[in-house]
């Protein structure tokens, strides 16, 4: 099928990887230049595991180009994914918009398309975009033939191959049976699973061809927001009992082991941590709360949820000043800049609002990350942090060693060796990667997520111990 991606970021790019690699016949448009001149040059701008590596077979059956009249006019099918930034509380549905204008303007007036908005947007969205459409098509003095569908994307970052490939469902909003037909043809390979399986992403085993859930627009797009919003404030509600654990003197990690077993709650999305960060939920939950609030509605589990996640950044700052008794000239060695791994995306990262806190405490932070860094020196800029390639580094004399990110090369650390380079031992996991048990066998003080804070308590104030 000829497609036309509008927008190539993570969402665009990899989705035109993936249908490229169907072999379907996809031009993607980008105003950015810069991102144009790369991906001309064969380079992927953004991080994503397997990607380059799909990108390398494919990207010569691929057309880039900064002109919508390029890609529109032949194409059968045409996917909006630009971003949809927040904006006075809501998602900025601008770029959406301006994509469809520019799409109705080169549209041949005598043939049908489906236009499918694959960014998150505001339930009404797709309704408002069919009739930008119409008033286009007005002005033009043509009739025009576009059905809008609503096309909500659920790919996670670090994982978006994987998700793209072999998702759990694909979910299809639309009033006109046309456009769900041409969404249908367009993920038949993965709807039925008969493609060849790229030999860097095996078909899981066990996997079923996922159902395509066919619903009106307005249904489609608020789903997305509500599936976004039920996996924070799952997350939340673990970290809140997280928070009740140390208190009590329970560990948070047997709690999620044992209520994920029950089959009505599920193992995913329970790891207690420093919360929830990226470019999703925070915009997400605002959004959906922008909405219910021009819609006089009250959410308060979702503010709940808010709030929850953004006080537990602030409780790995406490927990370091519990420890440490102040954080004025102390050195804090940082783990993981990224809001998750196996990305660069630093937006909304947790470790960077750590960070700026900590440094206004007086305290000097060295920071690691195995592919982040150059985001996170733009994004801190102005504030005195060394960034370092090497692990070791940041433990050289350092009072704490904060672990935000769970990368996989953090989680075989040699702790011994980390520890005694320290001059005080205190690992602050924010992801519950170790157990207490290892790292203090490893000569470290543990502090974890929802672990007892007794440990912690007389850590701070028996420093004979130290
Ligand atoms: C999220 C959704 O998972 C995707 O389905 C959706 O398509 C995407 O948003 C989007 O709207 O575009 P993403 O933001 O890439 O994907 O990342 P997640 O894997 O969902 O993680 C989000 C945050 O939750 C990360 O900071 C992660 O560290 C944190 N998290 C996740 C936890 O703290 N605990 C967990 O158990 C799981």
């Amino acid at each position: 099928m000829k497609v036309a991606i509008i927008g190539t970021g993570y969402v665009g790019l990899t989705t035109a990887v993936v249908l490229a690699t169907l072999n379907h016949d996809v031009t993607a448009v980008d105003t950015d230049k810069g991102k144009l001149g790369l991906l001309h040059a064969g380079k992927v701008p953004i991080h994503e595991p397997g990607i380059q590596n799909l990108f390398d077979k494919v990207r010569h059956t691929i057309c880039f180009t900064p002109d919508v009249a390029e890609a529109v006019p032949e194409a059968e099918l045409i996917l909006i994914t630009v971003g949809t930034p927040l904006k006075n509380g809501g998602a900025n549905t601008r770029f959406v918009k301006q994509a469809a204008l520019e799409v109705a303007q080169v549209c041949h007036p005598d043939r049908h398309y489906t236009l499918a908005i694959k960014s998150t947007v505001p339930t009404g969205t797709n309704r408002h975009v069919a009739k930008i459409i119409e008033k286009v098509f007005a002005a033009r003095g043509v009739r025009g033939n576009v059905s809008v569908a609503s096309n909500p994307e659920f790919l996670q970052e670090g994982l978006a191959l994987q998700g793209s490939f072999y998702p759990d469902r694909i979910v299809v909003g639309a009033d006109c049976e046309e456009a769900v037909n041409t969404l249908r043809c367009l993920y038949q390979p993965i709807l039925e699973q008969t493609f060849d399986s790229p030999s860097s992403l095996p078909r899981p085993a066990g996997y079923q061809p996922p159902p395509m859930v066919t619903t009106d627009p307005n249904s489609a797009e608020m789903l997305k927001y509500a599936a976004n919003t039920f996996l924070a404030l799952k997350i939340s509600f673990i970290n809140e009992i997280a928070g009740l654990c140390e208190k009590v003197s329970a560990d948070v990690t047997e709690v999620a082991r044992g209520i994920g077993l029950d089959s009505r709650i599920g193992p995913r999305f329970l790891n207690a941590g420093v919360g929830w960060g990226g470019s999703c939920y925070p915009k997400d939950t605002a959004a959906l709360l922008g909405v219910a609030a021009q819609s006089e509605y009250a959410m308060p589990i979702t503010e709940a949820a808010r709030t929850v996640n953004f006080r537990q950044r602030g409780r790995i700052v406490e927990k370091l000043q519990d420890a440490l008794i102040t954080l004025k000239g102390k050195t804090i060695g940082i783990l993981g800049l990224a809001f998750k791994p196996n990305t660069d995306d630093i937006r909304e990262a947790p470790a960077l609002y750590i960070i700026r806190q900590l440094i206004k405490e007086g305290a000097n932070i060295r920071a690691h990350d195995p592919v982040a860094i150059q985001n996170a020196r733009h994004a801190l800029n102005g504030f005195p942090v060394v960034f370092t390639n090497n692990v070791c580094e940041l433990t050289h004399k350092a009072d704490a060693l904060v672990l935000i990110t769970d990368w996989e090369e953090y989680q075989n650390m040699d702790l011994k060796a980390l520890a005694k380079r320290m001059n005080t031992p205190f690992l602050i996991d924010g992801r519950n990667v170790y157990t207490p048990q290892e790292a203090e066998a490893a000569g470290f003080h543990y502090i974890g997520i929802g672990r007892s804070s007794d440990r912690v308590r007389s850590y701070a104030f028996d420093k004979s111990e130290l």
